[in-house]
């Protein structure tokens, strides 16, 4: 998290997204910069932390090059609070002018899901100690006097001649024998297969619906009255006959539950979501308006940036779990801008995008390595796809620079859509493969993919304009 000194350097981030994303170098450096920031930020001085303002970031690139992967892949290695959204989401109908709130209530909620995990994480060690005594209830019920240094009489099993002082007292000492036992099986995982009955909580009541909520409710007090509704309602429980490993799971989660305080989670997922939150707007070209005219979808376009404006520019917007300033926040803007430029945009929203970053073209070379080395790569996932079926895909370097360039042809003489003409491509050229694995082509086959075969399949395509057009 943003206080640990652990926090990732500039040069580490930008080799945590290396190894998902190829070239855009400038992007990656300037992205790993403004997130360092944060943490810069918060180990200033006090009074110079409220003036620091983050540099929010516009990246501008066209189709498929890797705008919404790199903020993806951020997500992971911010360790703060992360949200994305299309800002086109806002235009739709029912939305203009409502919603735009909405993005920092799910940073909120982003937050304090992170500080309750955080939280749960800390007090596992304890929950878990819970968890192994109603696992062993549910095993080996005490009996009714265990605990307890007196010892009631007629406890014991019924009719015992003994007398009633001394059977329930060896009985209880027998049945606490046989906990002990258990306990240590339990501790040496012997028994997690075993089927226990536990009590689970119910969750999610009916609620209000969305559509029928009251007139005049907005989605955050609807929110509100929907917990608040509840939490008065008496707790559900249900039975269910689980493995002990998965009930495991189950009660840990719970005991975790109890043992944090909610209220300090709220507070403090706050202050993260203020301090710490990165807020992601993708599609942000989708609101800017390439001409002045009036009327239609201009207006409702222009209507979204001066909705997206006050939040970006810092105000205070109420969520379910307090209100969260978003003076601090980080926002960046993503978009092609092939139709419109940014400066299309309002100024005032434009003003508030200082950091411009453009990514580039990939180019054949690019294409080469992005079928390659990424740690997601295509040919990574199709290999796994077959290896599921016992057959062994492999791929020469020569096909991969075919596959490429036949990829970036296609893309100069139909329409560029970047990186995304891999996925098409590939699918094409395994087309026949992915059908024909298992029934024809059975387990423990090897599967080479030669420059030829790349030629073979796609090749006749290629030179045919109209039908590339349509399959590639
Ligand atoms: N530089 C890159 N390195 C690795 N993979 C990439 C790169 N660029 C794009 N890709 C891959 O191409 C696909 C599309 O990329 P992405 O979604 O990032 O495009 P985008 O820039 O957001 O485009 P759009 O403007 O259409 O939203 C993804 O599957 C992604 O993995
Ligand atoms: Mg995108």
């Amino acid at each position: 998290m943003l206080d640990s000194a652990t926090f990732l350097t500039p040069a580490q981030i930008v080799a945590e997204l290396d190894k998902y994303i190829i070239g855009q170098h400038d992007a990656k450096r300037n992205v790993a910069i403004a997130l360092r920031n944060r943490w810069r930020r918060l180990h200033a001085p006090q009074d110079m932390q409220r003036e620091i303002v983050p540099n929010n970031i516009l990246m501008i690139g066209s189709t498929g090059v890797g705008k919404t992967e790199i903020a993806r892949r951020l997500a992971a290695i911010a360790d703060a609070p992360f949200t994305k959204v299309e800002a086109s989401k806002f235009t739709e109908v029912g939305y203009v002018g409502r919603d735009v709130e909405s993005m920092v209530r799910d940073l909120a909620e982003q937050a304090v899901n992170l500080v309750k995990q955080r939280r749960k994480e800390a007090v596992k060690s304890q929950a878990a100690q819970a968890v192994e005594d109603s696992i062993l209830d549910a095993l080996i019920p005490p009996l009714p006097g265990a605990g307890s240094s007196v010892v009631k009489p007629g406890l014991g099993f019924g009719g015992s001649p003994a007398g009633p002082d001394e059977m329930p007292s060896s009985d209880l000492e027998l049945n606490e024998r046989t906990r002990e036992r258990f306990r240590e099986k339990l501790r040496r995982g012997e028994l997690e297969e075993r089927f226990i009955e536990i009590k689970v909580q119910q969750s999610g009541g009916p609620g209000i619906g969305m559509m029928g909520g009251p007139a005049g409710l907005d989605e955050a007090s609807l929110q509100g009255l929907q917990d608040m509704l509840g939490s008065m309602m008496p707790k559900k429980t249900r039975k269910r006959k689980v493995s002990i490993a998965e009930a495991r799971k189950i009660l840990l989660d719970e005991e975790a539950a109890k043992l944090i305080d909610m209220d300090e989670v709220k507070d403090e997922a706050i202050r993260l979501a203020e301090n710490a939150g990165i807020i992601f707007i993708d599609e942000i070209d989708k609101v800017a308006s390439a001409s002045a005219s009036k009327g239609g979808p201009d207006v409702s376009r222009e209507g979204v940036q001066r909705d997206l404006l006050p939040i970006v520019e810092g105000s205070a917007v109420t969520t379910k779990y307090g209100v969260v300033n978003t003076d601090h926040i980080l926002f960046i803007a993503a978009g092609a801008f092939h139709v419109s430029k940014p400066s299309d945009l309002i100024p005032e929203l434009q003003g508030r995008f200082p950091i411009r970053v453009e990514l580039q073209s990939l180019t054949k070379e690019d294409f080469y390595r992005i079928l390659k080395d990424p740690k997601n790569a295509l040919t990574k996932q199709y290999e796994a796809l077959l290896k599921a079926e016992d057959v062994e895909l492999t791929f020469d370097d020569a096909a991969l620079e075919q596959l490429a360039s036949i990829a970036f042809e296609v893309n100069s003489e139909v329409e560029n859509i970047g990186a995304r003409r891999l996925h098409t491509v590939m699918s094409r050229l395994l087309n026949d493969i992915l059908f024909d694995v298992p029934d024809r082509i059975g387990a423990n086959a090897h599967i080479q993919v030669t420059r030829e075969l790349v030629e073979q399949r796609l090749q006749g395509m290629v030179r045919n304009r109209d039908l590339s057009q349509y399959i590639l």
